[in-house]
């Protein structure tokens, strides 16, 4: 290893050829830059002044003791894996959450009642406060949900109150002061866990993942007053019959023996099981019976509260989403990739990797060699690592389904590889293929976590980036004509702190001018270009990184804006 941290001030460095590179240099505002010729190698620039090491040696400090307090909160998070060998397993559910009664004509059937807490969302219409309503009679066979008033209670206005909001829209009750009604559903059984009242994340990974997911995360998080992890043994899920109004939704639930149903899809499986240790409920689990819900957790309408990207994309979509204070998401999700990350027994994104850490006490340059055009010689360095611990350049593609595909992405990893030739170097490499996001959101977080340029098209897949490190880079490409699609992009770089680039051809498919955006068309790359631009962002990404990593980090330690649950439920909770 030893010969490889030569101490020296190395500088991003343009040779002969590249015309855009050459631009770079000569602009370059600091006169103490020079020129370093190493074979037809060169090294990439990564520090100048106080910033040697990974990260400037203040926002070191920072993240440590952000990580001690984050390690000491994270021991209550409850582990639902076994994770070895990089391979995840859930844990088996636990089934301890009904209660079957017998019977029996002296049943005693308490009365229901409600309590809402009020959240920074109550200017809105409809979003409402988190609520926690107890005792609610579930007719199943007749999708009815019975709130048994006391008759003593009646003239309280609040008594009367039959709607609340749930992510998904309105939850009603049926209000009676009737014990012969509530005594006629003949209960069958209780359900003894507080009932997130929820529905089913989207069929498209992006808007499940990000749109129904995180919100569900960090408004559950809220209820249980630590906004940063979910207590999973507190909260059972229950899907309401508004599973139904979208059909494409039921083909991804498989419904057990028993009545409760499991996710079909990897991610979703994965996922559920960090909110919840109990199985998934459903308007369908009861077997036509009738049960009790004895806490039904709601945590308003999900409006306010979705993903802020943007008011006319969401339009057609099922559920719309409003614009909200960016910061408001910013810490939010920050919190919702640290969960995951977590949950899965991966590093922080604040957390520097081993040679990372082993650069940041040497106070060493990283050295990444770099080939020009003129570099025929595509020399291996002799570093022996049998573990890989830095970063990567990835191309992320649709491959082969020709519609919002790079058509030449194979030839961009080929020339990615050329430029950066050292396969072994253990700071940065090249993802040596095209790739995508498997289904297994472990894979996907753990691999997410070590990107430091993702090179992709406009598609779910980029819902990953959240994973990425702050001052990480999102290049995104669109087909000609499509400028505009990167409003979102650049609105999820911006709440996830990364950095964002966007190449859009010159000309469309065809060699057509017109100002036509068809998102769906495919995409030639200018390899050049790109190639160019790629050498450009790292040293940007190296340049700013203790900005990004400095702000990401005062943004998750704001939680001034933290919402709490009603009074009275912190145990239940
Ligand atoms: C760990 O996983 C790898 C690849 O999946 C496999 O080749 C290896 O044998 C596994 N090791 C153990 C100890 O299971
Ligand atoms: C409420 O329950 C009563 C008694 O079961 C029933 O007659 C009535 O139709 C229900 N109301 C609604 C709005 O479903
Ligand atoms: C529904 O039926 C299944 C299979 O008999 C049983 O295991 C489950 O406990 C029943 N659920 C309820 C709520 O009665
Ligand atoms: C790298 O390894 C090769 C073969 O293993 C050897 O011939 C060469 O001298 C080594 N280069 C350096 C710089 O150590």
């Amino acid at each position: 290893m030893n010969q490889f941290y030569v101490v020296t001030l190395f500088v991003v460095f343009i040779t002969i050829g590249y015309t855009g590179l050459t631009y770079v240099y000569s602009s370059l505002p600091f006169p103490q830059f020079y020129r370093q010729r190493q074979d037809e190698l060169t090294k990439i620039l990564q520090n100048y002044d106080d910033t040697r090491g990974w990260i400037s040696s203040s926002l070191y400090n920072e993240l440590n003791s952000f990580l001690v307090t984050r390690n000491y909160k994270n021991r209550n998070v409850k582990k639902t894996f076994v994770i070895k060998n990089h391979t995840v397993t859930n844990l088996p559910l636990n089934y301890d959450y009904i209660k079957f009664i017998k019977d029996d004509p002296t049943k005693i059937y308490p009365y229901s009642s409600w309590k809402c807490s009020e959240t920074s969302n109550s200017d809105f219409e409809t979003s409402g406060g988190y609520c926690v309503l107890t005792n609610i009679y579930y007719q199943s066979s007749t999708d009815l949900y019975y709130f048994f008033r006391d008759p003593s209670f009646q003239e309280q206005t609040d008594t009367r109150r039959d709607t609340f909001m749930a992510p998904y829209g309105v939850f009603k009750l049926n209000i009676t002061d009737n014990i012969e009604i509530i005594k006629r559903l003949n209960v069958a059984a209780t359900l003894t866990r507080p009932l997130l009242i929820n529905y089913p994340p989207d069929t498209n990974y992006a808007h499940g993942f990000l749109e129904a997911c995180a919100p569900r995360f960090w408004t559950l998080a809220e209820c249980q007053s630590h906004p940063s992890y979910i207590d999973p043994t507190k909260i059972q899920i229950y899907f309401t019959s508004y599973l139904l109004h979208y059909e494409p939704n039921r083909n991804n639930y498989r419904r057990q023996s028993d009545g409760t149903y499991i996710p079909v899809r990897r991610w979703e499986q994965m996922i559920q099981s960090m909110f919840s240790i109990y199985p998934l409920l459903t308007y369908q689990s009861f077997n036509g019976s009738n049960v009790m819900f004895q806490y039904a957790l709601l945590t308003g309408a999900n409006n306010p509260r979705v993903a802020a990207w943007g008011h006319h994309y969401a339009t057609n979509r099922m559920f719309q989403s409003f614009p909200f204070p960016t910061v408001y998401y910013r810490r939010a999700y920050l919190a919702y990739s640290e969960w995951i990350l977590t949950s899965f027994n991966l590093k922080s994104k604040f957390e520097l990797t081993s040679v990372q850490e082993e650069l940041q006490h040497k106070k060493l340059s990283e050295q990444i060699p770099i080939c020009d055009q003129t570099c025929s010689n595509h020399k291996k360095n002799n570093i022996s690592s049998n573990e890989f611990t830095g970063e990567w350049i990835v191309v992320l593609n649709r491959v082969g389904i020709r519609h919002r595909e790079m058509i030449n992405a194979d030839e961009l990893v080929r020339y990615l590889l050329k430029a950066f030739p050292d396969r072994k170097n253990p700071y940065l490499r090249v993802w040596p293929k095209q790739f995508n996001f498997n289904d297994n959101l472990y894979d996907t977080a753990r691999m997410a976590r070590s990107i430091r340029l993702l090179i992709g098209v406009h598609g779910a897949g980029l819902s990953n980036t959240l994973f990425m490190r702050p001052g990480a880079i999102l290049y995104e490409v669109n087909p000609y004509g499509c400028r505009h699609l990167s409003f979102n992009f650049k609105r999820w770089a911006n709440v996830f702190n990364l950095q964002h680039a966007l190449w859009v051809p010159f000309k469309g498919e065809n060699g057509r001018t017109d100002d036509v955006c068809d998102r769906e068309e495919p995409t030639t790359l200018n390899i050049k270009d790109i190639i160019n631009e790629v050498k450009g962002l790292l040293k940007d990404e190296a340049e700013y990184r203790t900005g990004y990593i400095r702000r990401a980090l005062k943004i998750i330690t704001d939680t001034s804006i933290v919402d709490r649950p009603p009074s009275g439920f912190e145990k239940i909770l």
